[in-house]
Parts: C-alpha cells; structure tokens; sequence
C-alpha cells in the first residue's frame, strides 16, 4: 500500500503537524507500506520531503521549507502526486492508494483539504469534510453537541446586532460579562494548540485577547472558564464500521506555576504531568469513553479523533458534570501527544494504530 503522508501546511499548528508526522512516519511499518512524506510549506507550495528533521529540536520548532515540487492528481486513469517541472507542467506520477493527512488547523483538519481529497477521488484518514469543518470551529461544535445533549461551557461569539460575526470587544454588553465571570478565556473559533488563546483575569485585558484571537480567525469565541479536571480520551473506528472504540482516557495535570494548558506548556515547557491513564473510577471512565463516542457520532467523525473534557461537579447535586471542550478530529501525533499515549494505555501500539488508521480509510 502506498501511503502520501501529508505534514505543514499553511495553518498557525504547520510546526506541530511537522513533529506529528514524524511520529507517524516512524510508526507506519516499512515492510507493508511504502510512504510518500509530502510537506506542504507555509505559504501552501507541496513538496516531496525526505521524512528527516521532524521533530522539536532544543526547543526550535520544524518547518517544511523546500523540495522537489508536486501537485494533487485526481485523474482516474491514475491518482496520486504529480511532479511539478519548472514550467510547472505536470510531470512523472507517483500513485498513492491513501492519502493520510496529518494536518493541524486551518486548511487540513477544517474540511479544506478533505474536500480537494474527495474531489480527486483519493480515500484518506480521518473526517470527512462536514465533521472536520463542524469540529474545527468552537461555534459549530457546541452547537452540535448540546443538541446531542452534551454538556457546554457558558460562551459567547462575537457578533454585531445584526448577527455578523465582529470582533469588537464592545459587543460583549456587561450583562454577559457579569454572567460569564472572571476568567475568560478568548479563543478564535478556528485554530489549535491554544494559539491565539488568552486567559482574561481582569476585563481591561480583554481587548487585546480580542485582538489576539481575531489575528488568527475574525470569529472569536469568549468562554467561561470550567473549574475542573482535564481529562481527554481517543475515539478510533473500528474496522467494518460499528460503534468505535474509546481508549482509557488521560489527564492532564498543571504543574505548580502553570495557569493554564496553553501552547508552551503543550509543547515547549516542562510545564504539565501526564497520567496515562487517568486516576477515575471505573464508573467515571466508562462515563467519559461513553461521551467519547456520543460526540465522535453527534460530530459525524470519522477514522479517528479526540474528545477533551473538563471533570467538574455538578453545584445542585454533587455529581460528576463533564463538559467537552472540544473535538479534534486529527488530534497531535506528537511523541508527547495523548492520542498514541492513551492507545498504548489501552493496548493498541503506535504501529497497530496506524495499521487501523489506514485501513478504516481504506474500508
Ligand atoms: N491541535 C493539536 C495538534 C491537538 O489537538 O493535539
Ligand atoms: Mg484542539
């Protein structure tokens, strides 16, 4: 089977996308798949990569810069990656069977890529286009997921008094200021990795986490912060279809100093614990992967994906509330990364993991 495995792109995660394809491309057994690294750069060119350097090097972030250019070809008399020559005709074709897009953010995991790959008549990992654009935007995932009766933070989308989405600090009246509290935190609707995301303690801040957020999407989301645990757990398709698996769900834990779970203490700093798998109790871990898979189908995933959580009590009753934060239907493959980590947890290795990844593609 021959794999095109695609990393970069033009979203603000390309570096992320890097190291997760690094891990990917480690894990794909050489012996029953011949890979295809294809790097998209920054400024969208893709080109054929030899697979090296992905990784975070003394805290220096990867990027796809250059190499033999390609294109998409969705011919049917054969699909794959075109060479590019200088003319930028079309020149000698390698077929692919799959495609698996390990891809971050905007323009890869929001439905953007998925519609050129379906377009091309090329199957690939993961959502298609509707669940990978519903679960990239905040707006759209919480919409879905309550009218699957799956709890919410109280939030707020930015928008003028005629509807339109506005990124005015001004259009957040006292009103719900007063009911969504301190902290906020202010997120674009369409991103990852925490980018763009700043916790508000204190309201005169909070224009320029407007400003922050709108850099990266004109739709900003303001939430209320859920006091709780954070807890996260894999969805994975099983092959033939039927309901998917859940994997023991993890927790995150901040270290003493750390605020938050933002981009640094994700990626750069020593600045969280990992518990893999989580400390619950069995009722609260069949609970979670419950969800997991409720909001997996509320989303209409498919392949593959991770649903966070945050654990807080109910304030009438006492009991568990678990309200999903998000859904990230191609969430990091990073070494550090919770969705291999948590199917190891569960007994499926990073190899058998990508098996299934490829082949739920190709069912
Ligand atoms: N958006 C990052 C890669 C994640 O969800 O893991
Ligand atoms: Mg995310």
């Amino acid at each position: 089977t021959r794999v095109a495995v695609v990393f970069g792109g033009r979203s603000a995660e390309h570096a992320i996308s890097c190291v997760s394809a690094g891990s990917v491309l480690a894990a794909l057994d050489p012996d029953r798949y011949e890979v295809v690294p294809v790097g998209i750069t920054r400024d969208g060119r893709w080109v054929l990569h030899d697979g090296a350097a992905l990784a975070i090097e003394g805290g220096t972030l990867p990027e796809v810069t250059d190499g033999t250019p390609v294109t998409l070809v969705g011919d049917p008399a054969g699909r794959g990656l075109a060479v590019l020559d200088a003319g930028q005709a079309v020149g000698q074709l390698t077929e692919v069977d799959v495609v698996f897009p390990v891809l971050h953010g905007a323009y890869g995991e929001d439905g953007t890529i998925q519609g050129l790959l379906e377009m091309s008549g090329l199957p690939y990992v993961g959502s298609g286009v509707f669940a990978s654009a519903a679960s990239m935007d905040k707006e759209f995932t919480k919409k879905l997921l309550s009218a699957a009766g799956i709890a919410q933070g109280d939030h707020v989308v930015l928008r003028d008094a005629s509807g339109a989405v506005c990124p005015d600090p001004t259009v957040l009246d006292e009103d719900a200021r007063e009911r969504l509290g301190l902290p906020v935190f202010v997120k674009p609707s369409r991103a990852g990795s925490s980018i763009g995301i700043t916790r508000v303690t204190d309201w005169a801040q909070f224009p320029e986490a407007v400003a922050t957020a709108a850099a990266v999407d004109r739709k900003v989301v303001v939430e209320a912060a859920v006091p709780g645990r954070e807890v996260e757990c894999g969805v994975l398709a099983r092959p033939g279809g039927g309901l998917p698996d859940a994997s023991l769900p993890a927790e995150i834990r901040l270290r003493p100093g750390t605020e938050w779970y933002d981009f640094d203490a994700k990626y750069l700093e020593d600045a969280v614990e990992f518990d893999v798998p989580a400390g619950l109790t069995a009722e609260q871990t069949a609970a979670v992967q419950q969800i997991s898979r409720r909001a997996f189908l509320a989303m209409d995933c498919r392949g593959l994906a991770r649903v966070d959580f945050f654990l807080s009590t109910d304030p009438g009753t006492g009991a568990d509330r678990w309200v999903v934060n998000e859904v990230n239907t191609m969430p990091g493959f990073t070494p550090i990364s919770m969705f291999p980590r948590m199917w190891a947890a569960t007994g499926v290795s990073y190899p058998e993991l990508v098996d299934r990844l490829v082949a739920s593609a190709l069912d």
